[in-house]
């Protein structure tokens, strides 16, 4: 059996190590902060899977891929859709206890969904209801856990990652070997100055995979989430509450998504964020506000509890008045190149979760399929690790004359990267519009600094996010056409003010 090393304590991560270990391999887990620190644990909408009788593994397949704006792999999405139920019943087996009423399992509607089916737990703590099933279920195996503990780089031999170099928390640098390394090291939020991601993350692994020679792919499609709230912190207010029936409005109080779109405040996620930010322009940068006033305080507490306590403490009352909200980099759809199972271009390297770029989300993700995501290929990723093991010694010889030169050091010019000028440069350039002359302006910046040597967090972080940034800037540049999250204004095919979309058949149906 593998010494399999998993990197990244979020859903992905944790559904390696429990299944891994379920096949009898030895399992190390690592995580940066505490266990379940991370995306994962501030998931709010909840996780979408089609499991109600009015609704198919057809529908979502198709819901998902239009979302993607038609650059989704069919065939990553067939995976997610088919196997997905299967997954969100192990999760329920695992003790995740989804929302139920009287018929059964709740489930929400969110954008760009053509049926309700988005299973939440807590009402909007679905993420931390899962966080808490899997921390306790791994808990209960035999894995080696260590917290606090950061991936620096990977080991490579031969073209073949080997295991890994671990900041862990004395402040010392370890190197961990391993027969398969799975990254589930989640997002790369922390690459934008505003942004609904906890300070963890900082795109390590994508950072790491692309230093060790993984190809990585479609980093220029960041999503930002429409509705963030407009107070420090800048958190999230989940979809699920427009799929409640709240809306959006400008300062004169004019409900404008229905001037942008037909589907409104559930358009597309890249539509509405871009909608949401224009709309804030024209207004001087003054917010637009969310009206979840029609909804009472007493249902807002009851299907929003997480999210009431978080409004109120920073002083609204949503009951009664509506809020400031603003986009905020929310979910990197791009990542590690990955196969349907997961391994990445090195041999010896998965990646599994936000980190990895499977196909699913094409450059737009469909609202609440990332859990989905993460369960359904971590456990595809643990499968294949199962049955390669036996080829194991065959693959090492092969890779070793294949080869993949490990990316050389950065050359040392300039003043250290900045994280704070780093992260307002992507906000400012990078953001929801690109155009080339503010992508030339960025990747000049980032080019003028050099990355510290890793000998803390701090400094590994920002090298990641340095690195990271190069890259996305690159990716955003090398595509001159607007596509999903991807906005450029200087497509001469773009109307800047987004035209009123017509519905669908799938729409016409539903309504
Ligand atoms: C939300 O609750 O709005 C976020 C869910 C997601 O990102 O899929």
């Amino acid at each position: 059996m593998a010494r399999v090393l998993v990197i990244g304590g979020g859903i992905a991560g944790l559904w390696a190590a429990v299944k891994a270990t379920d096949a009898g391999h030895t399992v190390e887990l690592v995580t940066k902060a505490e266990l379940a620190e991370g995306n994962t644990r501030y998931a709010q909408g909840g996780i979408a899977a089609a499991l109600f009788p009015d609704d198919s593994a057809e529908r979502h397949l198709a819901d998902t891929i239009e979302a993607g704006a038609g650059l989704a792999d069919p065939a990553a999405v067939r995976v997610l859709v088919d196997e997905g139920p299967d997954r969100v019943r192990d999760l329920i087996r695992f003790g995740v206890a989804f929302d139920r009423g009287e018929s059964g399992l709740e489930r929400g509607l969110e954008a760009a969904h053509s049926r309700a089916r988005v299973l939440h737990a807590g009402g909007d703590a679905t993420g931390a209801a899962i966080e808490h099933a899997l921390v306790a279920t791994v808990r209960r195996r035999a894995v080696a856990i260590d917290e606090q503990t950061m991936l620096v780089d990977l080991l490579v031999e031969g073209g073949h990652v080997v295991g890994a170099q671990l900041l862990g928390a004395s402040g010392a640098v370890v190197e961990r070997r391993a027969d398969a390394v799975v990254l589930a090291t989640g997002g790369s939020g922390c690459l934008f100055r505003h942004t609904t991601n906890p300070a963890v993350a900082t795109g390590d692994g994508v950072a790491a995979a692309w230093r060790a020679g993984a190809r990585v792919a479609d980093l220029e499609f960041t999503q930002f989430h429409p509705t963030a709230l407009a107070a420090p912190g800048t958190p999230l207010i989940s979809e699920a509450v427009r799929g409640e029936g709240a809306v959006l409005r400008d300062e004169s109080g004019r409900r404008f998504m229905l001037d942008v779109d037909a589907r409104g405040e559930l358009a597309p996620r890249d539509v509405v964020a871009r909608a949401v930010w224009r709309r804030s322009l024209e207004q001087g940068g003054a917010p637009v506000v969310l009206d979840a006033t029609a909804l009472g305080g007493a249902e807002l507490a009851r299907r929003f509890p997480g999210l009431d306590a978080v409004v109120r403490a920073a002083g609204f009352d949503w009951a009664r008045e509506p809020v400031p909200v603003t986009p905020a980099a929310h979910y990197a759809m791009g990542g590690i190149a990955t196969d349907l199972e997961g391994r990445t271009s090195v041999p010896g390297l998965f990646a599994i979760g936000e980190v990895a770029r499977t196909g699913v989300h094409g450059a737009n993700r469909l609202a609440s399929n990332s859990l989905l995501e993460a369960a359904v290929f971590a456990d595809r990723a643990v499968r294949a690790i199962t049955a390669s093991e036996a080829s194991r010694a065959a693959a090492a010889s092969e890779a070793a004359v294949a080869g993949t030169p490990a990316r050389s050091a950065q050359v040392v010019h300039g003043a250290p990267v900045d994280r704070d000028e780093l992260q307002a440069l992507m906000w400012s350039h990078v953001g929801l519009e690109r155009d080339e002359e503010g992508l030339a302006a960025a990747s000049a910046r980032l080019d003028a600094w050099h990355a510290l040597d890793p000998v803390d967090r701090r400094s590994a972080e920002d090298r990641n996010l340095l690195d990271l940034a190069r890259l996305t800037v690159a990716a955003a540049r090398a595509r001159r056409t607007s596509c999903g999250a991807h906005f450029r204004t200087d497509d001469p095919n773009v109307v800047v003010s987004a035209t009123l979309h017509e519905p669908t058949a799938l729409e016409r149906e539903a309504a």
